[in-house]
């Protein structure tokens, strides 16, 4: 093994993961921003409102970091195996749930599963980030992606919270089919 390699495929992953997560982010932003404007809960409204704003956030950060590495010596090869990121599996994976909801009426019962899902993504992001933390010695990266991990637990809180407001609004509703 040529020295370097075992450097050359941490940094590798890295990358990797920024993309993952910049890809990742997308969608939910798309998402989040008509979610806010396609119903008429107020609380629903500002929640997903804050989530796609933050992600607008994210999104830019995650591409500061990006093309910080794109100046760098792995940044020149590994962007041959960039372009078929939005592919990964896990993006199928997650994306599969968050999009099958965002056609048709927007009902209670719309929103309710919408949260639901967000619940589950947003708290997949918050470890994904902490993850991501650990794999870069670089200080300031490393404090960078624990506060996108602090924001995916609020926004994590937010959608447990929302989800009981919900509950309590439109709870009959929400246990018919
Ligand atoms: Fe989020």
């Amino acid at each position: 093994m040529q020295p370097g390699y075992e450097s050359f495929k941490k940094q590798h992953g890295f990358l990797r993961a920024l993309n993952e997560m910049k890809a990742l982010e997308g969608p939910i932003i798309e998402e989040t921003t008509e979610a806010s404007k396609r119903t008429d809960n107020p609380h629903a409204k500002r929640v997903f409102g804050k989530w796609a704003q933050d992600s607008k956030e994210h999104s830019r950060l995650l591409q500061d970091i990006i093309d910080g590495y794109r100046g760098a010596a792995y940044g020149a090869i590994c962007k041959t195996c960039m372009s078929d990121l939005c592919d990964a599996s896990y993006n199928k994976f997650v994306l599969g749930k968050l999009l099958e909801v965002s056609k048709g009426r927007f009902a209670a019962r719309d929103l309710y599963d919408l949260t639901k899902k967000h619940l589950f993504i947003e708290g997949d992001l918050a470890r994904n980030y902490a993850e991501m933390a650990e794999m870069t010695d670089d200080e300031d990266m490393k404090a960078e992606l624990i506060r996108l991990e602090g924001d995916e637990k609020v926004h994590h809180e937010e959608a447990q919270q929302l989800i009981d407001a919900l509950e309590k609004t439109y709870g009959r509703l929400l246990k018919e089919v």
